[in-house]
């Protein structure tokens, strides 16, 4: 264990007032396995609390999420989906279909497998495919059986929420063609260490990869790490691709990362312990910044209600009084409270109707789409706060 974030709830889990009290919590605890260097929650919260009826995330909330996964889907339909004869792509964890409806508009077989019913109900309204379940072997099993073998298989943001790998991976090697492939972009660990980006690691989030811990994880279930590539998007990803030991080689690309993993020591137990302390430093400096700013009667007002928000806030101490709303763009989370902290989250209109003095960006991954929506509260003398990887006013 390298850090420990205290008590903390389901940071998609929005919350009606009348909800509050039957709030889950767990212990937010973060290790790194000394035999194959995966980095994961030590504690976690049943799948069925994170993932229920009413999950409130939606990646098609922002524009760059919907570029990205048009782009995403545009190189699936031009070089792995082009190269074979009525292919098939399945999605794990499709949420509201922003990947999937550019494949479903090009015709292409595909099928979204996600156990969120709301969202699942999106993606299924712009007439994609989708099963409303988990992923599993026994799941990987029946679609074969009903489509047959996936040439790709996706995920983005939903392979490290998954606690069973053992089971993923043997599900992904039931369903995959012989010469298929196995692709997904989830957080990556030298963003959350080196970028200080700490305000990744929340419950749903169990699995912090790096090339190294995949590259092992894959050879244990019969595949093999054989591309990986550095993203821009929720401040820094990595999408890894893996296919059988019988298909193609390793890019460069791949020894190119594990050697600047060894250079960042991301499996080094004495790197890492020093990370708790980093965190503890921008929790002070955060908190002291806003106790100041409302001592000197200046108004703060929360930018964007992500589930890092539990996290910051929650670690923090961060609550109503510092912070007295969020705003946040998803319909589906205003009105409702932010989980643990219970700061109310509005509409973007309540933000600019309250015209505060300084905003915290808790988004801070979509500053820059932000920036520019919000242009009016900059030019009347509004400033920005991120703390990520340092607390700065901009
Ligand atoms: P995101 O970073 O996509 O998700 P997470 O960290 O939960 O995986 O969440 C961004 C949140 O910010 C999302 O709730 C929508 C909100 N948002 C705004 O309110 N306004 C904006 O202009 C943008 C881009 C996002």
């Amino acid at each position: 264990m390298f850090i420990d974030l205290g008590r903390q709830p389901s940071a998609n889990r929005f919350l009606m007032p009348s909800e509050v009290a039957d709030e889950r919590f767990l212990q937010l605890t973060v290790g790194m396995c000394e035999q194959c260097t995966m980095v994961q929650l030590l504690e976690d919260m049943p799948p069925e609390v994170r993932y229920h009826a009413t999950y409130r995330y939606h990646a098609s909330g922002s524009a760059s999420h919907r570029k990205h996964f048009g782009q995403v889907a545009q190189r699936f339909l031009d070089e792995e989906l082009a190269r074979r004869s009525d292919p098939f792509i399945v999605e794990i964890g499709c949420n509201d279909g922003v990947m999937l409806e550019t494949i479903a508009q090009a015709g292409v077989r595909h099928l979204g497998v996600d156990p969120a019913k709301d969202v699942a109900a999106l993606a299924a309204a712009k007439g994609i495919s989708v099963r409303t379940t988990f992923f599993d072997e026994p799941t990987a099993v029946q679609i074969r059986a009903e489509h047959g073998p996936a040439d790709v298989i996706f995920g983005a943001n939903t392979i490290c929420h998954i606690d069973d790998q053992a089971a993923l991976l043997r599900g992904v090697g039931e369903l995959l063609a012989a010469d298929g492939v196995f692709v997904f972009e989830e957080p990556y660990l030298a963003t959350v260490i080196e970028g200080m980006a700490f305000d990744q690691i929340y419950d749903e989030h169990i699995y912090y990869f790096t090339a190294r811990s995949v590259a092992a994880l894959a050879e244990r279930f019969g595949l093999r790490l054989i591309d990986v590539e550095e993203l821009a998007l929720h401040g820094g990803e990595v999408r890894y691709v893996l296919g059988r030991p019988s298909g193609r080689q390793p890019t460069p690309a791949v020894a190119e990362m594990l050697a600047r993993e060894a250079e960042q020591g991301l499996a080094d137990p004495d790197r890492l312990a020093r990370y708790a302390g980093d965190v503890a430093r921008v929790r002070s400096e955060l908190v002291q910044l806003l106790t100041d700013l409302r001592a000197s009667g200046n108004t703060v007002v929360g930018y964007g209600a992500p589930g890092k928000t539990a996290t910051v806030t929650n670690y923090f101490g961060i609550g109503p009084d510092l912070v007295p709303f969020v705003c946040d763009s998803t319909p589906a989370k205003q009105g409702l409270l932010v989980p643990g902290s219970h700061i109310p989250v509005r509409s973007p209109e309540a933000f600019a109707a309250a015209e505060p003095d300084f905003a915290l960006l808790f988004a801070w991954n979509h500053a820059e789409e932000i920036m520019a929506n919000e242009k009016a509260f900059r030019d009347r003398g509004g400033r920005w706060i991120r703390y990520v990887p340092d607390v700065e006013i901009i």
